[in-house]
């Protein structure tokens, strides 16, 4: 069956709430979900003009957009940002953690400060949102989509700490299924290696030859698996799926 046929309208009526959603892999999740139908809010924390531009392009597919200025790291910005889609939108239905940072440290040389940022932001920003959200993801059925790594699950030396900070993100997921059943599923998406370059770099190049399905990841790969888990009539929950063209294998 035609893919975009099965997931057109699916999400009408639904509301959508996107963490770092004005551009790259968040941009591409917001607009497969305003595509399926849903109202969707994306969070922003630096990315003020994507976010707008986003919201142009959540609104041409037909669905109402609403951006919102969110520092995961903030118990007190989640709460507002939960509080204002609800607003906005009357309800919520799915959420999709995904902003997140990333950077490149060797073990021995990561500061406290290091360590902290990618655990306040990468793992108790989903955790945040979650517990914030959770009230009116049970009153709606709704389903929470979190986004791991292919580096929670392989340990990468020099990004010691992002690939703790999703590891714990994937059995916070694990978690969760099982704390906010039976109403809501939670579930997780892994994404490999996802090329946003203008142009492939030389590891680019290495990675393509090291994935059996010898290409990159693209945003919409990995929107294509959150839409997944946030449209089927699922019985699935508690699962991490790595989107990686078979590179962790
Ligand atoms: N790219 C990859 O190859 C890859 C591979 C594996 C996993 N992932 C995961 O997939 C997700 C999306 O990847 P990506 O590369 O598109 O992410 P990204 O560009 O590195 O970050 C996504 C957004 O997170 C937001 N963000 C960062 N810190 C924040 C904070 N303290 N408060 C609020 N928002 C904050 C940023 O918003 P502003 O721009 O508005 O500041 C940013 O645009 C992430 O969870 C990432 O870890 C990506």
């Amino acid at each position: 069956m035609n893919y975009e046929l099965r997931t057109a309208n699916s999400l009408l009526g639904k509301s959508a709430l996107v963490t770092g959603g004005a551009k790259r892999i968040g941009r591409a999740i917001a607009l497969a979900l305003a595509g399926a139908g849903a109202d969707v809010t994306i969070t922003f924390r630096g990315s003020g003009d994507e976010a707008v531009e986003t919201v142009d392009a959540i609104e041409q597919l037909g669905r109402r957009g609403f951006a919102l200025e969110c520092n995961v790291r903030s118990q007190q910005s989640v709460r507002h940002a939960v509080a204002s889609t609800v607003a906005e939108h009357g309800r919520l239905d799915i959420l999709v953690n995904n902003a997140a940072i990333f950077e490149s440290a060797d073990l021995d040389q990561i500061t406290l400060e290091q360590w902290d940022a990618i655990f306040e932001t990468n793992t108790r920003g989903p955790f945040l949102f979650a517990r914030e959200a959770i009230p009116h993801l049970r009153a709606t059925r709704g389903r929470i989509i979190n986004m791991g790594s292919l580096g929670g699950l392989h340990p990468w030396a020099d990004h010691g700490h992002y690939c703790s900070s999703k590891a714990a993100v994937h059995m916070l997921t694990k978690c969760m299924a099982k704390a906010f059943g039976p109403e809501v599923a939670v579930n997780a998406v892994a994404p490999g290696w996802i090329d946003m370059d203008a142009e492939p770099t030389e590891q680019t190049r290495r990675m393509v030859t090291k994935t059996p399905l010898r290409r990159t990841g693209t945003p919409q790969d990995i929107a294509a698996a959150v839409l997944y888990f946030a449209s089927s009539a699922s019985f699935i929950t508690g699962q991490i799926m790595p989107v990686d063209g078979g590179l962790g294998l």
